[in-house]
C-alpha cells in the first residue's frame, strides 16, 4: 500500500509513524507536516528526527500549513510537551536530512499525480493541508485509493471532545478545513475519531518491555510517559491512548472497527466550534444542506484487544 502521511508530531503521531515503518504492507512515499500539537516548524523538525531515529532518514518531509484557514492555532503542549515529543526531542539523533523545498500541499498533489489510483492518504493532524490541496486541485480525491482521517468525535461512549466538551483537537484546530474535506466526495473516506480511539487503551505495564527493545523503542517509551501521564490524570486509568496509531491500524484491520455511514457536518464558531455531527439516521433528508453532502464511514467502536496488539507490535 503506497502511503502519504500528513502529520503533526506529536507523541501519538510518532507511534503512528513507527507503526507505518514497521509494517511490510506499507510503502511510505512521503510526509507533509502541519501545525497542530505544536508549531509547524517543530512538527517538521520532529518528523525529520523521528525518521532518522526509525532508520528512514531519506524519506521526504515537506512542511505544510502553519495556521488554520481561519483563526489561530491552538497547540496541545499540555499533552505533548513544548517540543511535541514529551520533552524528548533533543534526545533523538539529529536529522540526517533537511525538509524538502516543495510545500506539503504541492508534494501531496504531486504524489497523487505520479501514483494516481494507488495512493492511500492518511491525515492525523488538522486537515488544513488537505483542504488547501483540494482548493488547488479539486480532482485530488479521484486520484486517491483511500483517505483515512484521525479526527472528530460523535459523542458515543461519552466521548464528545478532548479540547472542548464539544470538539476533538484536530477538527477544532481547523473546523473550516474539516468542513470542506467532509463536503467532498472521496473514493473511500474513513473517519476514526475519539469514539473509536478512546476505546483502544494499552495498559502501561504492557509497554514496559519496550524499554529493553532497542534504543529507538526506548526513546519512544520515554517520550510517551508524560503523554500517558496526562491521560492517566484526565481519564483516571493508567493506559496509553494512541489516537493516530489506531487510525493507521484501520488500514491494516478495518474489521477491527464498527462503521457507520452518513454525511458529516462541522460546527464553526461559538460554543460548539469544531463539533462533528453525522446524520446516519437520515433525519436531515429533504434539507439541501444535508442532501448535498456525500456519505462517509465513521468508526463508532473498536476492538481494544486486537488493535492494542497491532499497535504494540510496531516496536
Ligand atoms: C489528535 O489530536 C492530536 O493532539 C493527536 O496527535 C491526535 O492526532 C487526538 O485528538
Ligand atoms: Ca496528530
Amino acid at each position: 500500500m503506497k502511503l502519504w502521511f500528513d502529520t503533526d508530531p506529536g507523541v501519538d503521531d510518532a507511534l503512528a509513524l513507527a507503526l507505518i515503518l514497521a509494517r511490510p504492507e506499507f510503502e511510505l512515499l512521503g510526509l507533509s507536516t502541519v501545525f497542530g500539537n505544536v508549531s509547524v516548524e517543530t512538527t517538521t523538525a520532529n518528523a525529520l528526527r523521528l525518521l532518522t531515529l526509525l532508520g528512514h532518514p531519506d524519506l521526504p518531509v515537506h512542511a505544510g500549513a502553519e495556521a488554520p484557514l481561519q483563526g489561530r492555532p491552538r497547540y496541545a503542549t499540555e499533552v505533548h510537551g513544548n517540543d511535541g515529543l514529551g520533552g524528548c526531542a533533543a534526545l533523538l539523533p539529529p536529522a540526517a536530512c533537511a525538509a524538502q523545498a516543495e510545500s506539503g500541499v504541492e508534494a501531496l498533489l504531486q504524489a497523487s499525480r505520479i501514483h494516481a489510483g494507488a495512493l492511500h492518504l492518511v491525515a492525523v493532524g488538522p486537515l488544513t493541508n488537505v483542504a488547501l490541496a483540494l482548493r488547488a486541485d479539486p480532482e485530488l480525491p479521484q486520484r486517491l485509493a483511500s483517505f483515512t482521517v484521525m479526527g472528530a468525535a460523535f459523542g458515543l461512549h461519552g466521548f464528545s471532545g478532548n479540547v472542548t466538551v464539544c470538539a476533538e483537537a484536530n477538527i477544532y484546530n481547523d473546523a473550516l478545513a474539516a468542513s470542506e474535506v467532509f463536503a467532498c466526495h472521496w473514493p473511500a473516506l474513513r473517519v476514526i475519531g475519539l469514539d473509536a480511539t478512546q476505546r483502544v487503551a494499552m495498559p502501561l505495564e504492557a509497554l514496559e518491555p519496550l524499554r529493553q527493545a532497542g534504543p529507538a523503542a526506548r526513546l519512544l517509551w520515554q517520550a510517551l510517559q508524560p503523554y500517558a501521564g496526562y491521560y492517566a490524570t484526565r481519564d483516571g486509568r493508567a493506559a496509553l491512548v494512541a489516537h493516530d496509531a489506531t487510525a493507521v491500524a484501520a488500514l491494516l484491520a478495518p474489521q477491527a472497527f464498527h462503521w457507520r455511514r452518513g454525511p458529516i457536518r462541522v460546527v464553526q464558531g461559538g460554543l460548539a466550534h469544531g463539533q462533528t455531527v453525522q446524520d446516519w439516521q437520515r433525519l436531515g433528508q429533504g434539507d439541501p444542506q444535508w442532501d448535498a453532502l456525500p456519505h462517509h464511514e465513521v468508526a463508532i467502536d473498536a476492538d481494544d484487544e486486537l488493535l492494542s496488539q497491532l499497535c504494540l507490535r510496531a516496536w
